[in-house]
């Protein structure tokens, strides 16, 4: 545990549009403090989160440096854009604010390209898709990510992006029956345009999938978020 573990500790970060996720990381990146989760607020302002983020840091004990997943675009650990979260991240630092709160260096990176290094085993072409309050999508070849992919906002049906046909708020209006129907239909395009040797899906609602997988298509669990966090630090 925590107290047994001398040396360099991470604290990763999941920011959620639905949950701020948080532990700490040994070297290997096994966990070493209990994940914390706290709502994400309504207003998901930077106040509101980085208020939020910074009582349930206090809770996690001590760390050496902070990895940051934000669900949105990442460019030097600057947001450009949340959709899910409020407008107001548009050109702010995260790692600036963060290390202000922590005294800590801060590496940030799109949630879905930390989902994924937690996940791919790093050979050949990889898709990683999180189906949760958005859709995340990172896409590797040996190991190394185009950053910020977005494909989720690209068009998938009738004028409408594969966000909107398959993000929380979809899944809601549509039910689970209809949801999991297009899911099906979007893995079937995925494979065609990327020709990946592994999908993995990943996200909040990936236990929503009721349908039999394709033998190259894996779920993943929901901590990867996390445990990707590790990574951010090894490039
Ligand atoms: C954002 C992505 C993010 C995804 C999952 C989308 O709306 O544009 O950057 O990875 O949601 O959080």
């Amino acid at each position: 545990m925590a107290e047994d573990f001398h040396g360099i500790r991470t604290l990763a970060i999941d920011i959620g549009g639905s949950g701020l996720k948080m532990l700490v990381l040994d070297e290997a990146g096994t966990p070493i403090t209990e994940r914390s989760r706290k709502p994400t607020p309504k207003q998901g302002t930077p106040e509101n989160v980085l208020a939020v983020l910074k009582k349930q840091i206090t809770g996690q004990g001590s760390f050496d440096r902070v990895s940051v997943g934000f669900p949105g675009v990442v460019v030097d650990g600057v947001a450009h854009k949340a959709v899910n979260l409020d407008p107001g991240w548009d050109g702010f630092d995260i790692a600036k604010a963060l290390t202000g709160i922590t005294g800590k260096p801060v590496r940030v990176a799109n949630d879905a390209d930390v989902q994924g290094l937690g996940v791919i085993d790093g050979k050949g072409v990889e898709l990683v898709i999180t189906l949760g309050t958005g859709i995340g999508t990172a896409l590797y070849v040996d190991g190394h990510s185009v950053p910020n992919l977005e494909f989720g906002h690209h068009p998938f049906s009738k004028d409408r992006t594969y966000e909107e046909c398959l993000g929380n708020t979809a899944l809601k209006k549509a039910g689970d029956a209809k949801w999991n129907k297009r899911l099906k239909n979007a893995i079937r395009i995925w494979d065609r345009v990327f020709n990946y040797h592994m999908l993995y899906l990943g996200g909040g609602n990936a236990r929503k999938i009721s349908f039999q997988l394709p033998a190259n298509t894996r779920k993943v669990p929901n901590i990867a978020g996390l445990l990707g966090g590790i990574a951010l630090w090894r490039v």
